[in-house]
């Protein structure tokens, strides 16, 4: 019996099995709304078995996007090129999450395969980026430091996004605080440099986390799931760690999370990483504590038995997967074959399910 390919259920919603689609940003969405790309890329894991995917990083604000080509949820524009997404996800038995996210001192950034690289300029329709201090990433413009209002405002977009997240159709949402990105940059102190109530110890760090966490869950009510994406480390000295990232989750869910999405990294470009099949799981296992605390494993998890151990070693809860799916979207189909699962094929399918 395959513990990837059983049913999770959270809140109101069951997941028909665990593997899962990571979020992936696209950068060819036009001012923040989703494009004809978006659709077959996002729908393709749907019929492909996935049990959640989870669409890219989407700026609360426009200011908060990674690049000027990447998705937001300020407009209502935005939130109806969703809703037809959300209901081929739906239509083909699987379920959508949105990564809610503010990309603080690294937006404003070129998309990969730009000619330039670094900080967009105002000229090339670039903004002057925001974060909790003046203190740039390695390459990127300094930001400017966010005074208190520009904090609650930060808060309140979030609480919209959400708002029209639901009205879309999203059955999951999930907070971006990792990756280097605007929450992370809180949480960090090789980012966070204030003397106010959002800096210093780790309660005060974790602040605005938790602040976006409460107007997130007070909009989505008690049937909706509710992530938290973190760097469970900055894999640099000085920074966020895996201790901390335990503690954040524990709050995190005191403050109605139902999982801690753990990934690490991203905050500095000095971080030394070391790479390897499953090089993450470790720190879902440590935010996990036991089972106390629902997780997921992400980073090159690639193959069926292996995303299956992970499961059965009571590391994690869920899988997600990033380029495996690119690699091959009907990921979950094949590993459904080769763990012996009962997976529901799409019938238009059903011919190639044997030989
Ligand atoms: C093209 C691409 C875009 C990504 N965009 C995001 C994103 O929007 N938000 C995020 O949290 N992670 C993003 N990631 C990271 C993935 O979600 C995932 O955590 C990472 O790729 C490791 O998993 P993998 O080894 O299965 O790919 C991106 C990764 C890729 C390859």
């Amino acid at each position: 019996m395959s513990i990837l390919f059983s049913p999770l259920t959270i809140r109101s919603v069951t997941f028909r099995n665990r593997l899962w689609v990571s979020p992936m940003c696209m950068y060819s969405a036009v001012d923040g709304v989703v494009q004809e790309w978006h659709h077959g890329h996002l729908t393709q894991f749907a019929s492909g078995g996935a049990g959640l995917i989870v669409a890219e990083a989407t700026a609360v604000v426009p200011e908060g996007r990674i690049s000027p080509r990447d998705v937001g949820l300020w407009n209502d524009e935005q939130r109806d090129a969703w809703a037809p997404i959300v209901r081929a996800i739906h239509d083909r038995g699987s379920l959508a999450g949105i990564q809610l996210a503010h990309a603080g001192r690294k937006a404003s950034t070129w998309w990969p395969w730009a000619d330039a690289r670094g900080s967009v300029p105002e000229t090339d329709g670039g903004w002057v980026t925001t974060a909790p201090s003046a203190v740039a990433f390695d390459g990127f413009a300094e930001p400017v430091a966010l005074d208190t209002a520009g904090i609650d405002r930060i808060v309140e977009a979030f609480r919209t996004a959400t708002r029209r997240a639901l009205d879309a159709g999203f059955d999951v949402l999930e907070i971006h605080g990792a990756h280097g990105y605007l929450l992370h940059q809180f949480l960090s102190p090789l980012s966070n440099l204030r003397d106010d109530e959002y800096g210093g110890p780790l309660e005060n760090r974790a602040r605005l986390l938790l602040r976006v966490l409460d107007a997130v869950r007070e909009t989505a009510g008690d049937t909706v799931p509710v992530f938290v994406r973190i760097s469970a480390t900055d894999h640099a000295e000085g920074g966020f760690t895996s201790e901390e990232a335990s503690q954040v989750g524990a709050w995190a869910t005191e403050h109605g999370a139902d999982l801690i999405d753990v990934s690490s990294g991203g905050l500095v470009a000095h971080q030394q990483i070391s790479v390897f099949p499953g090089y993450q799981v470790p720190l879902a296992e440590t935010v996990r504590q036991g089972g106390r605390i629902p997780t997921s494993a992400v980073g090159l998890i690639t193959a069926s038995a292996q995303a299956e151990q992970v499961l059965s070693d009571g590391a994690a809860d869920a899988i997600f997967a990033g380029r495996e799916w690119l690699r091959d979207p009907h990921f979950a189909l094949r590993a459904g074959h080769e763990l012996g699962a009962e997976v529901p094929w799409p019938p238009q399918y059903d011919r190639a399910r044997w030989r």
